[in-house]
């Protein structure tokens, strides 16, 4: 894989840390940064975690989990990026948020290192002008659970060089993935499709046309979907799918993206899903 050597992972939550992950098994240094040091361990802790479930299962070993995890170093800040070749932000799903640590990215980051955001529907090409490097900036949109889910979707901003693209995606398909690319529309594909689809499913829930474990069950089983739409939901974090809802009627401008009340009513009540304990479902 070319230059990268060390890859910078931002956010050491559900997506950064799978990334981390994917990314220390291809053989790569990995930098893992969260809001402070003990937050980054946490993170570096889950990870460990869930391998150690794969040691027991028999589908690592303990020396490849024990070599993988040496080559995460949690860190304290992005201050700590400073060698970094390519840095991928995924924290949480917020513009202003994401602006702010690009700028700070772009600051410490050598002049040469690759951007990139995990974002699943901030414009690429917005976050890329809050930095000097729009032409190695780029969009690498991962799924959850990351180590699991084969694509990423690659996406350019409006000013991303081939190079950065190039290097992006052979980055992606050493961690073991398969590489769509994507024009810089909110959404980009998958989300495109299947947040209004979660969002109908809260509307059919609050008129009342079927229960929770009725309306999974029907795709489950009717649409042959391994999850129903509401323990997808909460396996994504309602934050998170409501979150994308907005961006989708903002960006796109059409009713049929209105988020559903019933979602910004759990999410108000910090019912967030299978991360705080319940959603639409108990955990
Ligand atoms: N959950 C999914 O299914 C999914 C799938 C693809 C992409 N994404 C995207 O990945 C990103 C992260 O989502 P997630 O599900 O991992 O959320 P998460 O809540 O599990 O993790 C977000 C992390 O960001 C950290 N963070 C917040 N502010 C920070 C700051 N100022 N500095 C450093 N770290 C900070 C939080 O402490 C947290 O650890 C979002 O942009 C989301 O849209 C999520």
């Amino acid at each position: 894989m070319g230059d990268i050597a060390v890859v910078g992972v931002l956010g050491a939550g559900q997506m950064g840390g799978g990334i981390a992950q994917v990314i220390a098994a291809s053989g790569l240094q990995v930098k893992l940064a969260d809001m402070d040091l003990a937050t980054s361990e946490r993170g570096k802790v889950a990870i460990a975690g869930r391998l150690e479930k794969q040691v027991q299962r028999g589908r690592l070993s303990a020396e490849d989990c024990e070599s993988l995890l040496e080559r995460i170093v949690p860190v304290a800040a992005i201050a700590d990026f400073a060698d970094v070749d390519m840095a991928i932000e995924a924290a949480s799903e917020n513009f202003e948020l994401k602006q702010k640590l690009f700028q700070q990215l772009d600051a410490v980051c050598k002049p040469e290192a690759i951007l990139a955001s995990n974002t699943s529907s901030i414009s690429i090409t917005l976050m890329a002008a809050a930095t000097s490097r729009p032409d190695r900036f780029i969009g690498m949109h991962f799924f959850n659970p990351v180590p699991a889910m084969k694509l990423v979707e690659v996406i350019r901003g409006l000013a991303t060089s081939e190079e950065t693209y190039t290097a992006t995606k052979s980055l992606a398909e050493l961690a073991g993935k398969e590489v769509v690319s994507c024009e810089d529309k909110a959404g980009f594909v998958v989300n495109r499709l299947l947040l209004p689809f979660l969002n109908e499913a809260c509307f059919t829930l609050e008129e009342g046309v079927s229960t929770i474990e009725d309306i999974d069950k029907a795709v489950n089983l009717g649409l042959n979907h391994p999850m129903g739409p509401f323990a997808l939901a909460d396996f994504i974090g309602l934050d998170t799918c409501l979150a994308i809802m907005e961006v989708l009627h903002k960006e796109l401008g059409e009713d049929k993206y209105r988020p559903a009340p019933l979602l910004r009513k759990y999410v108000a009540a910090g019912w967030l899903g299978k991360k705080s304990g319940r959603g639409f479902y108990e955990y």
